[in-house]
C-alpha cells in the first residue's frame, strides 16, 4: 500500500490525536503516505466543499498535537452517510484520492459505516476510540481510563464540599447507555451509591440506603448516577411525590439527574446537591494508559493494512492489544461487572 487514510468519528475521546500520531509515524517508516479524512465520514463525501476534507498529513503537526486532547481531525456525527449511495460515493472518493485502506478511529456506529467501506472493497481497521466502554470485543476502548480519571478528580473533589457540609451529593457522568463510567468512578472515589442503565433500580430504594447511611453516621455520601439510567428505572410518580412534598412541579420537566435530586431530598429530608460532570470527561488530555493503547494502536493499524488484512478492529484482550474481524466483534455481548456494582451498592 502506498496511500492510506485516517478518520475520527462519533465522539470525540482523549487519546485520538496520539492514535493519529502513531498511525502517521507508522505510515512514515513504511514509506507510505497519510491522508486525514476531516469530521468524520463527511470528509469522504467532501462535504466541507473540497478542500478541507481529506488532507495530507504532515508529521511535524501531527507529533505537536499527540499528547492533546480532542482530535486535530475534528469529528462529526455524519447522518448522510447512512445512505447506502452516500456510501458509494464515500467509496469512490476515497479510490480517486488514491487511498488504499483506512483507519476509522470511533465507536460503534463509526465501525459500522467501516464496515459499510470495506463491503465497498476499502479495506478498514478500526480502533475503538470513545469514552464508554461500550464495545463487548475489548476490555478498554480508548479514551474510557481518561474518562474515568477525569471523573474520580472531580468527585474527590465534590466530596470534599460534600464533607464540609455533611451533605450528599449526586453526581451524573457519561456513557450513553453503558454503566462502565459510573461503575469505576464509584468504586475509585468510595461513592455509596451507584446507578447505572445495566440494573433495575427505584428511586424508594436509593432513598432507603442513604437514609440509613444518613443515621449510621454517613450524611456525606456521594450517589454516581449514569446518564443513562434512565433506561432501567422502576416507574415512579416523581411528581405525585414532590407535590406532596408540596413543591412546584411542571408536568412537562422531563425525569433528569437534578430531578432526582429533589425527589431524593424529599424524601430523605437532606440537602443533597446535583453536579453534572459532562464534557469535562471527554476533554482532558489522554491517560498514560491511553496514551499507550493509543500509540500500539495506531501502529498495529497500519501494521494491518500494509499486509492486506483489512476488516478488523482492535481491541484489549486479557491485558494485551489485539485485533478480530468487525463482523465477530460487533456481535459480542456486552458483559456488566454486576459483582463490583453489589458491592459498591451494598457496603
Ligand atoms: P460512535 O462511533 O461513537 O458510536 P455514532 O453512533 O454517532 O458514534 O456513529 C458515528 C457515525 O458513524 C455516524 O454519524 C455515521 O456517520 C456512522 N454510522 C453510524 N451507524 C452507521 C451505520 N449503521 N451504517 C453506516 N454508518 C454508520
Ligand atoms: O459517546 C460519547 C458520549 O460522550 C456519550 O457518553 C454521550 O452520551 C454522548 O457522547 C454525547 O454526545 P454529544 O457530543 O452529541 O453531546
Amino acid at each position: 500500500m502506498r496511500r492510506i487514510g485516517v478518520l475520527t468519528s462519533g465522539g470525540d475521546a482523549p487519546g485520538m490525536n496520539a492514535a493519529v500520531m502513531a498511525v502517521a509515524k507508522a505510515a512514515r517508516s513504511y514509506g507510505m503516505s497519510l491522508i486525514g479524512i476531516k469530521r468524520g465520514y463527511n470528509g469522504t463525501l467532501c462535504m466541507g466543499g473540497g478542500a478541507d476534507d481529506m488532507i495530507e498529513m504532515d508529521l511535524d503537526t501531527v507529533l505537536d498535537i499527540a499528547d492533546q486532547p480532542g482530535t486535530y481531525l475534528r469529528t462529526a456525527r455524519c447522518l448522510e452517510f447512512l445512505k447506502p449511495e452516500m456510501q458509494m460515493r464515500a467509496a469512490n472518493n476515497i479510490r480517486e484520492m488514491g487511498i488504499e485502506g483506512v483507519v476509522v478511529i470511533g465507536g460503534d456506529g463509526s465501525y459500522k459505516g467501516a464496515q459499510a467501506l470495506c463491503r465497498l472493497g476499502i479495506p478498514c481497521v478500526g480502533i475503538p476510540g470513545t469514552i464508554d466502554n461500550d464495545l463487548a470485543y475489548t476490555e478498554m476502548t480508548l479514551g474510557y481510563d481518561t474518562a474515568v480519571n477525569s471523573c474520580i478528580d472531580d468527585i474527590r473533589a465534590i466530596r470534599a464540599t460534600s464533607r464540609s457540609h455533611d451533605r450528599p451529593a449526586v453526581v451524573e457522568v457519561m456513557g450513553r447507555h453503558c454503566g462502565d463510567i459510573a461503575l469505576k468512578a464509584s468504586a475509585g472515589t468510595g461513592a455509596e451509591i451507584c446507578i447505572v442503565p445495566e440494573v433495575q433500580w427505584s428511586v424508594t430504594e436509593v432513598a432507603d440506603r442513604m437514609s440509613r447511611l444518613t443515621a449510621g453516621g454517613n450524611p456525606r455520601l456521594t450517589v454516581v448516577v449514569a446518564e443513562g439510567a434512565w433506561d432501567s428505572m422502576l416507574p415512579i410518580d416523581w411528581r405525585r411525590i414532590l407535590k406532596d412534598h408540596g413543591m412546584r412541579v411542571h408536568d412537562d420537566d422531563p425525569i433528569s439527574t437534578r430531578f432526582l435530586t429533589r425527589v431524593l431530598r424529599c424524601l430523605t429530608g437532606t440537602e443533597a446537591r446535583t453536579t453534572i460532570l459532562g464534557y469535562t470527561q471527554r476533554g482532558r488530555q489522554p491517560s498514560a494508559y491511553d496514551s499507550c493503547f493509543a500509540f500500539e494502536s495506531g501502529v498495529l493499524a497500519v501494521n494491518l493494512l500494509r499486509n492486506g488484512i483489512g476488516n478488523q478492529v482492535i481491541g484489549v484482550k486479557d491485558g494485551r492489544v489485539f485485533f478480530m474481524p468487525i463482523e465477530d466483534a460487533l456481535k459480542e455481548k456486552r458483559e456488566f461487572n454486576l459483582t463490583l456494582y453489589n458491592t459498591i451498592n451494598s457496603l
